[in-house]
């Protein structure tokens, strides 16, 4: 058994179909259903008896103790967060009460279900922390790429808030013992992804015959690692990542925001043209940018390489494609999770149970 932090959001439901698609082993899976938690997402567990969801809070420890102590897991992964950079600029309270602490608590009841395990368990347990590249601030264009070894200057009230809750994990690590893992990744992309994000939102935007908001002069760089090769990534680290090591994810994708606007657009000219046979580039517009808005980010992420042979299975051309096809193929995904029609779906679920 294994416990899933945040798994109705975009990484976390993708990890958690990945899961159980390759693997017998249960997953307790613990969201508090935020506006970026999807249920829908994972209709297809539906009947799955080896996935039990439970509407929560990881800053909930009456909660988490008692998921801990009934599940017997022996691995704890933390996806759940507040996530979006733009929220986080207009309200980063509920970013410090979910990322740090919240973590805080997650660690804290973690903690204690460790500390009383049986020995052999004890030493198998693993508390896998998901985090994120933007902790280590912005590059210029001849600066290499992140590595393990990079300073944290975080910028955005997001950023600053995933910082906090790694040093808290390293702490728990340095000074409890407790078994932990970390991962930085890059910006993910590929299906289930809220679109409020740059890539799935120029292509519901598009699609909507509405404009594409690109920020300042859209050559702000970017890594783009495909949603399931993070998930290979995670499940590698999880099985064989050294205890205490942080180790970075990326797909070796840089690429400013608006060659990224410009290969979507090119997709769906292709897949899906226009009625008027022009190209949706045509709905590019420059907006005012971001406060704050770091200007490159890049991943080196050989040293996953190095020591646990994981690699990126997806290019950006084969990824993207998918990616543009899978939200062609899903339109009631994309008019529920627009509409609010899942939170309604929820409430049925939950009605029904
Ligand atoms: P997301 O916003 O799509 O999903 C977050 C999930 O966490 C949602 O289901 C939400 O309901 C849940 N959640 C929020 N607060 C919670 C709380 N207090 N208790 C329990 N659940 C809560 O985010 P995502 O894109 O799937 O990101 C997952 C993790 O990966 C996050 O930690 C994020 O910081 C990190 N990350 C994401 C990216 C990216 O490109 N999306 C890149 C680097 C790192
Ligand atoms: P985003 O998907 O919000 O991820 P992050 O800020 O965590 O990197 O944004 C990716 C890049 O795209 C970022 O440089 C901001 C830019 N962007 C736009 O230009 N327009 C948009 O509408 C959005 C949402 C993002």
């Amino acid at each position: 058994m294994i416990l899933v932090t945040g798994g109705a959001g975009f990484i976390g439901a993708n990890f958690v179909l990945d899961w159980l698609a390759q693997s017998d082993e249960p997953v307790v899976n613990l969201d508090k259903l935020t506006y970026a938690g999807n249920l829908e997402t994972l209709a297809s567990l539906a009947n799955n008896p080896k996935h039990v969801f439970v509407q929560g809070d990881i800053g909930d420890s009456a909660l988490v103790d008692r998921l801990l102590a009934e599940h017997q897991p022996r691995a704890v992964l933390n996806f759940a967060a507040e996530s979006h950079v733009d929220r986080s600029i207009h309200g980063p309270e509920d970013f410090v009460q979910t990322n740090v602490l919240g973590t805080f608590r997650l660690l804290e009841s973690v903690r204690g279900y460790w500390g009383a395990l049986p020995a052999e368990q004890k030493t198998a347990f693993r508390l896998l922390h998901v985090s994120t590249d933007e902790v280590y601030g912005s590059l210029s264009a001849s600066d290499p790429a992140f590595t393990e070894e990079n300073k944290y200057e975080p910028n955005s009230p997001y950023s600053a808030s995933k910082a906090a809750s790694d040093h808290l994990v390293r702490a728990w690590h340095h000074t409890y013992g407790l078994p932990v893992l970390t991962t930085n990744c890059s910006n993910n992309y590929g299906p289930f992804h809220f679109p409020e994000k740059l890539i799935p939102l120029m292509i519901v935007n598009a699609m909507a015959g509405k404009p594409l908001p690109v920020y300042g002069d859209g050559m702000q760089v970017r890594d783009w690692l495909y949603v399931k090769d993070h998930c290979s990534a995670i499940r590698r680290v999880l099985e064989a990542g050294r205890l205490g090591e942080t180790y970075n994810v990326g797909g070796w994708n840089e690429k400013p925001n608006i060659e990224i606007v410009h290969t979507v657009c090119a997709l769906l000219d292709q897949l899906r043209p226009r009625a008027d046979g022009r190209s949706y580039k045509e709905q590019i517009s420059f907006v005012t940018d971001r406060p704050g808005h770091d200007r490159r980010y890049a991943i080196d992420a050989r040293k996953l390489e190095r020591e646990l042979g994981w690699k990126p299975a997806e290019t950006f051309d084969s990824g993207i494609r998918k990616t543009v096809e899978w939200y062609l193929d899903n339109a009631a995904w994309v008019r529920n999770v627009q509409s609010g029609a899942y939170r309604d779906w929820v409430k049925k679920q939950y009605e029904a149970a």
